[in-house]
């Protein structure tokens, strides 16, 4: 089940009023994670950023349980989203190879690459407690705010 469109219809325009003219990327990438979390029922929200040098994705701003601080590469949702450039729709986590559990209450995973220039330069992370909690719905009412982001990217101060 996906949230619904009146949800997304309130959250996406407050989302990018946020955005509207502030420079930090921590600032933006922490406020986006607070107001998904405080709008929604999700466990986690937040953003792994590539760690280009180490070629590792490290915890970035986040809403939620203490998260796994590195991901490797070739392990786990998120790494998939950042290695195929593709959303990661997880219905039960419990069956994805190789998934990171960083928190043991997580059923369902929803993660959407960033790219800017060209390359995934972070994912937007998504974990919920129910079972099969996210679908293309999700992406697509999402796009909005991560095609926000990803045109900004690199005009924000890291
Ligand atoms: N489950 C993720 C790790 C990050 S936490 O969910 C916050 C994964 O498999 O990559």
């Amino acid at each position: 089940m996906s949230l619904n469109d009146e949800t997304y219809a309130a959250l996406i325009p407050q989302a990018l009023a946020l955005l509207e003219g502030e420079p930090s990327l921590v600032a933006n990438l922490a406020n986006v994670s607070a107001l998904l979390k405080q709008a929604t029922d999700w466990h986690w929200v937040g953003f792994y950023l590539v760690d280009f040098d180490r070629d590792e994705l490290a915890l970035g701003p986040f809403q939620g349980p203490v998260a796994c601080t590195r991901l490797r590469k070739g392990k786990g949702v998120c790494a998939a989203a950042w290695e195929t450039s593709l959303p990661q729709i997880v219905a039960n986590v419990h069956e994805f190879p190789g998934h990171v559990a960083c928190s043991a209450a997580t059923n369902a995973e929803l993660v959407i690459p960033i790219q800017a220039a060209g390359r995934v330069v972070a994912v937007l992370d998504i974990d919920a407690l129910d079972f099969d909690a996210f679908s293309h719905a999700d992406v697509d009412a999402l796009r909005p705010l991560t095609s926000e982001i990803e045109k900004s990217w690199h005009q924000w101060e890291a």
